[in-house]
Parts: structure tokens; sequence; C-alpha cells
């Protein structure tokens, strides 16, 4: 399966470089799901990128798992889509060599992520970080992804795929489907509990301005209690004037799918307390079925195993077709067949 669909290819990943939390979930993991229906989907665990900054062995191995389980968990079906961790098909990094070589320095350092990134690192800044493009590019052009949904954030790194895609192509003749950035409609941004002008990130030093996929319900209610509020008590939406109860309103429309002015009027003289109460329970209770099929799975050892080699092994098939026809277009010599 998946391999001979005539559905538009689609791929996407996220670094298991911290909790995967309720942000993910609503710009980017419901999403996939619903993609499922109209595309060839591959979805992976990129943990070769998240090594671009300093990482603990332990808690990434764990991460990646995670990552894995949550994916399924959360909707994505493993029968119909490829979902795989990045580092169990070395054509990334075969490939990420071949792309970085018809990358340029000029190019990579117009990243304004590896900008930010780079100035938070300090002194001993990977040579990774700054690469860190190439191999994103080679994750999206190894599978011919027409689409690639992403957020604001990885516009410019797409962009720069879709250019060293097209040079490729015109120096060695047509090898890669030049990609196109897939922003989805729908999908909240939802901000930080503890500071609602930020985004809410899986990868903040602060647990409390998050809720993780993972996190126990006492856990959520007190976050959700504990996230700082404006002045004032009336439940209603101002991002401007009111980021805070803005944001907490976001966050119960992408779980309820009421509007804001349906929300308002159900909270009307009622103050922030009782609508953060309500709040954690919804939250309680939407990440109840997706935490329970995550525990299932993450704690069934032959199976995520068997999903994982599964995944891996399609990965794979479908990778090696296109990393065949770089490798003859650079000028590579045929490998000996025992090594295909
Ligand atoms: P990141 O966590 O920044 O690696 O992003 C992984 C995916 O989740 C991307 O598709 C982001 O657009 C999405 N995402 C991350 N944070 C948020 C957020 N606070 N609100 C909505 N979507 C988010
Ligand atoms: N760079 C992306 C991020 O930080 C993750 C990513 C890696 C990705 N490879 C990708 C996203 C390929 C889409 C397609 O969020």
């Amino acid at each position: 399966m998946g391999d001979d669909r005539t559905m538009p290819v689609l791929l996407s990943g996220m670094q298991p470089s911290g909790d995967l939390m309720i942000g993910n979930l609503c710009g980017a993991l419901r999403n996939w799901v619903k993609l499922q229906e109209e595309y060839d989907c591959l979805y992976c665990v990129v943990d070769m990128h998240a090594i671009t900054v300093p990482q603990e062995p332990k808690l990434l191995r764990k991460r990646s798992l995670d990552f894995l389980c949550l994916y399924l968990a959360a909707g994505i079906d493993p029968e119909r889509s490829t979902v795989f961790v990045q580092s169990h098909v070395s054509a990334h990094a075969e490939l990420a060599w071949i792309l970085g070589c018809h990358t340029y320095m000029g190019e990579l350092s117009r990243m304004t992520q590896y900008k930010e990134k780079a100035g938070k690192q300090g002194k001993n800044i990977r040579a990774g970080l700054f690469f860190y493009p190439a191999l994103m590019a080679a994750d999206i052009l190894l599978y011919g992804a027409n689409l690639v949904p992403v957020g604001d954030d990885q516009r410019q790194h797409l962009e720069l795929t879709r250019d060293v895609a097209q040079r490729f192509n015109r120096m060695y003749g047509e090898t890669f489907v030049v990609p196109e950035p897939y922003f989805p409609e729908v999908g909240a941004r939802i901000m930080s509990l503890t500071d609602p002008t930020s985004k809410m990130s899986k990868s903040s030093d602060n647990p409390k301005s998050y809720i993780a996929l993972l996190d126990p319900p006492d856990v959520i209610r007190s976050k959700i209690r504990k996230a700082v509020t404006d002045s004032g008590t009336e439940v209603a939406f101002d991002p401007e004037r009111r980021p805070a109860i803005s944001n907490l309103m976001v966050l119960r429309s992408a779980f309820t799918g009421e509007s804001m002015e349906e929300i308002r009027e159900a909270y009307a003289g009622k103050g922030y307390g009782a609508y953060k109460e309500d709040l954690g329970e919804i939250l309680v209770q939407e990440l109840a079925p997706i935490q329970q099929r995550f525990r299932e799975l993450r704690e069934d050892k032959a199976t995520l195993d068997r999903l994982m080699a599964e995944g891996a092994a399609r990965a794979e098939r479908r990778a090696r077709k296109t990393i065949e026809k770089a490798r003859r277009r650079i000028g590579f010599p045929a490998r000996p067949v025992k090594h295909r």
C-alpha cells in the first residue's frame, strides 16, 4: 500500500525536541488526520532534525517513540499513511548530503530560523543547525511530495527546498518533484499560558506554558487554573486588549467548535475562575481518549516494533527510487548490487 496510489503525495514531520502539546494537536496533528482522506500521506518523527541542538540521548529516544505513538493515538492510520522515524531511513542523510552540495552558503545564511536558534545557542553552534534546510529538503524530495503542510515559520525552508529542487532539475534533468507549500485554512494558533503574546511552544523551558498531550488530568486542570489572565473579569474576545482570556477562548473553541460569541454569552457574568474550571475539564475529557490509545500502544512493545518496522520499510522502499536516480544523475557509480 502507499506506493502505487494516484493521490497527491503529502509529507510532514515534527521534531521530538519537547513534549507534543495541544498547539501541535490543534495546529498540525488534527489536520494531518483529516488530510489522510485526500492525500497519500507520509508523516515522520524527525529525530535527525532534533540533534541540530543538544539533546539528552535517553530522552530523545523516549520522545521519538512517544511522538510516533501520539501520531497514531491522535488518528494517523498506519495502514493508510506511511508513518516512520526519520533516522530509520538512511536515504534522508544521503540525499541531504547531495542536496547540501547544491545549496549555497548565502541561501542558508538567510534562514531566519537559523539566525534565531543560533542566537540562543551561544558559542558552540552546530554546523548541522546551519545545514538543516538541506536535510528538510531531502525529507520532502525523497518521496516526491507534492504538498507540505507547515506552519508559517517553515515557509522559508520550503522555498529553499523548491529552489534547490529546481536547480538540480535544471543541472541534471528532471529528477525531483517541486513541492508546494500547504497552509491549512483551519487550525488555531494557540498562545503560551504564561505569556499570551508568544506562541505556545513544545520546546519552552517552562512546562507551565503549555499543556502536553500526555499531561495527567490534575496537571491539566492546574495549568489552566494558573494560566495568566488579564485584568478584568469579563470573558470576551479581544486579542489586543485581553490577549490572555482571548487565547483561552481560542483554546476552548478549538475543542468545542463554539464561536467566540457563543462562548461570551455562555459566560456572561460568570468570571474567569468558572471559565477556567470548565476549560480544564474540557481538555481533560478531550485528551483522555488520545492518552488511552497512547498508553495501549506504548506499552505493547511487539505491536509498536512491528508498526515502526513496517513504516520504515515502506518509507525506505519509496525513498529508494529517488535516491538511486539522484545518485545516477550526479555521476556516482552504480551501487554494487548487494549493497542496494
Ligand atoms: P513546532 O512545535 O514549532 O516544531 O511545530 C510543529 C507543528 O505544530 C507545526 O506545524 C506548527 O505550525 C504547529 N504548532 C506549533 N506550535 C503551535 C501553536 N502554538 N499553535 C498552533 N500550531 C502550532
Ligand atoms: N523543520 C520542521 C520544523 O521544525 C520539521 C520538518 C523536518 C519538516 N522535515 C520536514 C516539516 C519536512 C515538513 C516537511 O517544524
